[in-house]
């Protein structure tokens, strides 16, 4: 049974492919952490109970007789504010007194197959009841009657597990929550780095690693959107911990919102590890009722390092969290016309993409900003959703009808959380978007944001889109989202609500997502902002593509799809060739190659050899789309590790195909090249297709391969794909 419960020592114990996370119900119904790690056997671990040295006078709870216990240094399943327990807690709530102690203790539990869905929020989902099991604890406060439901899934054959909260009020007078976690995991000592991801605009998700120390430390974000700066994923790993070896925790927050990942370290030696909304940002009237839920934590462990890691996220995202068609069928090459042409383009021009992808055996061309109101440049028309006839020259069904009838499918461009200060919607509505009385609203790319947490705000929105959807053959929309939230207020709501803005505009976000995904299931949609400024799970759940970046240069895109990686599978990853200058279309077409791939260029500029080299990229994008998308990632030359080389390994999960690309950053002078190999069957024969040589795996990886002779000057690349006999 991956959950059981000893009811003898009132023991939980989840078991997952790789780990066991165990908890007890102590005296007066405590519910405290007692270990996660490595998969072990026992289930009585009362021994093993946290008893850390007190420092002077530690609050304790008058009606245990046991003075090794106090909520000071205990390690707790869901640590609650102001009840002797000095860290940073997991769930805290001001009730009717005007006090904010909270003191949640057990009550009772379930354990069933299956997994339930999170009302309004995305999480992870199971195709049948035989794909996971549930604990389900119900914790009470005593004195509020307010009640928290923790919610557990363990998926069977992956070491990973999911976390979440409902909190129910249940008493008679209305309360205030004012942080609620999705997850708390305590460990009895300190002996960890963090590895968080942080970028900016054109270079996010940079790996960082950072000893644990004994402050409180972490990452968050307050930008309304998961953000460029930091990703909702954090690992707590092992000192030795590397690419192939020693423990990694892994946590990723399924939220596009304002999060907080942190590690606050107690004196005793142990820390404490939180995800879920940032509570900086956060507040939520709850009436005598209500219910509230949080966002949905998972939870990776692998004693096989970070790749290990990595590898478990990338099945458990492509088998359960992507939905829809598009999960798991090949989806279409596209062109985009952003770069080449900004928002000066015309429907003959973009008629003439379509030429010549048609020619290339492209099988999509997407219409990105500009086709909409007046708007020739970033100023103005966000809102006003009518398709610029003048620029497109004639209707949309008619234009896209010329695309179709060349063979290519047609996709388009929204941002549809913004408007734009000179727009007609805005001139009608200046309420509509989030601002606060009094003051002056902070412009962004002369646009502001649209109180997405106002139905009628998202109704009228998605009526528009809808009509252009549904009246015209659109197959794929790109969703973006280029700024952040400021002044964030909204006209429709009280005083005592608006700390609940930020997160009701993330739900309007996915609500009308959710619809978009109801009404058009066929539709392929990728999302973006400003590049990857919300890459995180809650958008994958909708969108299983997201724009990786807006920098395509493939050199720093090594940096950005390597950091990427750690989370989140090559399917996910937006890729495209572009006209940027640091390397050849070779290289360029090696790296997209590690995600969705697509152009990103005026086709009409191609020179035949481009053309050469382009048609058998398409080709390349056909013949290893299943071993990218399905395979396992191995590392094996991270930049984080080396500013000069980047070399990574696909490998197809019954291991008899492997795609090996390397990368040249900076010319290695006069060093022999030797790569060992990762992930192949040590028994089996590969035969690497350009050359025909014959290796063994045991050879691939124990004696490596001798690249010294392949193309290595800046900015080169090569690929090897190597089969099985
Ligand atoms: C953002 C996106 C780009 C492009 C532009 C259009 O910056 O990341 O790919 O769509 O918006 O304005």
């Amino acid at each position: 049974m991956p959950i059981s419960f000893d009811s003898e020592h009132r023991v939980f114990k989840l078991d997952t492919a790789t780990s066991s996370y165990v908890f007890e119900i102590y005296e007066q119904n405590y519910l405290l952490h007692l270990y996660y790690g490595a998969k072990i056997p026992d289930s009585n671990l009362s021994a093993h109970r946290y008893k850390g040295w007190f420092g002077s006078h530690p609050p304790l709870n008058i009606n245990i007789d046991d003075t090794d216990f106090s909520p000071d240094v205990s390690m707790f399943e869901y640590p609650c504010e102001g009840s002797g327990d000095f860290r940073e807690t997991a769930f805290a709530i001001r009730n009717a007194d005007g006090n904010n102690t909270t003191d949640l203790r057990y009550v009772s539990h379930k354990i069933y197959p299956g997994k339930p869905v999170i009302d309004g929020l995305p999480s992870l989902h199971v195709n049948s009841d035989s794909d996971a099991d549930t604990l389900e604890i119900l914790m009470r406060d005593a004195v509020t009657g307010v009640s928290a439901i923790l919610y557990y899934t363990v998926f069977s054959g992956y070491g990973a597990m999911t976390r979440s909260v409902k909190i129910i009020n249940e008493s008679d007078k209305a309360v205030e929550i004012e942080r609620v976690f999705s997850t708390c995991v305590d460990f009895n000592t300190h002996d960890y780095d963090m590895i968080t991801l942080y970028g900016n605009w054109l270079r996010e998700r940079n790996f960082e690693r950072t000893s644990v120390k004994h402050i409180k430390q972490g990452i968050y974000s307050r930008r309304g959107l998961s953000s460029h700066a930091q990703n909702p994923f954090g690992a707590i790993v092992g000192k030795d911990t590397n690419e192939e070896y020693g423990s990694a925790y892994g946590f990723n927050l399924v939220y596009s919102g304002n999060f907080e990942f942190s590690c606050d370290s107690e004196p005793h030696g142990g820390i404490r590890v939180l995800m879920g909304i940032n509570p900086d940002t956060f507040g939520w009237h709850l009436e005598p009722g209500d219910k509230f839920s949080s966002p949905e934590a998972v939870m990776v462990y692998s004693n096989e390092g970070l790749g290990g890691m990595s590898r478990t996220f990338h099945r458990l995202y492509t088998n359960h969290l992507i939905r829809g068609k598009w999960a798991h069928i090949k989806r279409p090459l596209l062109i985009n016309n952003w770069e080449a042409t900004g928002m000066d383009f015309t429907g003959d021009k973009l008629v003439t993409f379509a030429e010549r992808a048609k020619e290339l055996g492209i099988d999509m061309l997407v219409m990105d900003d500009g086709w909409f109101g007046k708007r020739d440049d970033d100023k103005s028309s966000l809102g006003d959703w009518q398709v610029n006839e003048e620029k497109l020259g004639g209707p949309l069904k008619d234009f896209i009808a010329r695309i179709n009838a060349l063979g290519i499918k047609f996709g388009i461009w929204f941002e549809p959380e913004m408007i734009s200060r000179d727009s007609n919607l805005y001139r009608e509505h200046p309420d509509w978007c989030l601002h606060v009385p009094g003051r002056e609203k902070s412009i962004a790319r002369y646009q502001y944001v649209l109180d997405f947490s106002r139905k009628d705000v998202r109704d009228y929105i998605y009526s528009l889109m809808k009509d252009i959807i549904a009246e015209n053959n659109i197959a794929y929309v790109k969703w973006d989202c280029n700024r952040s939230l400021s002044e964030v207020g909204s006209a429709i709501l009280p005083p005592g609500r608006q700390k609940e803005v930020f997160h009701r505009f993330v739900l309007g976000t996915y609500e009308v997502m959710d619809r978009l995904t109801i009404d058009f299931p066929d539709l392929l949609i990728e999302n973006c902002s400003s590049g990857g400024g919300r890459f995180d799970p809650g958008m994958l759940y909708f969108t299983p593509q997201i724009w990786c970046s807006d920098n395509t240069d493939p050199v720093d895109r090594i940096d950005i799809q390597f950091g990427t990686s750690l989370c989140y599978p090559a399917s996910t990853v937006g890729a495209h060739v572009s006209a940027s200058k640091r390397a050849g279309f070779g290289t360029k077409g090696n790296v997209a190659l590690w995600g969705t791939f697509g152009y990103e260029l005026d086709p009409n500029t191609f020179t035949p050899e481009d053309i050469d080299i382009i048609k058998d990229q398409v080709s390349e994008y056909h013949k290893y789309y299943d071993l990218i998308r399905n395979g396992d990632l191995y590392r094996l030359i991270s930049p984080w590790e080396s500013d000069r080389r980047a070399a990574w390994m696909m490998v197809s999960e019954d291991k008899n195909e492997a795609l090996l690309t390397c990368v040249t950053m900076r010319k290695e002078w006069g060093e022999a090249f030797i790569l060992k190999l990762r992930g192949l069957d040590p028994e089996k024969y590969y035969v690497d297709d350009t050359t025909g040589e014959v290796y063994s795996g045991a050879l691939l990886m124990n004696a490596g391969l001798n690249l010294t002779d392949y193309p290595q000057n800046d900015g080169d690349s090569f690929k090897i794909y190597l089969r099985t006999l």
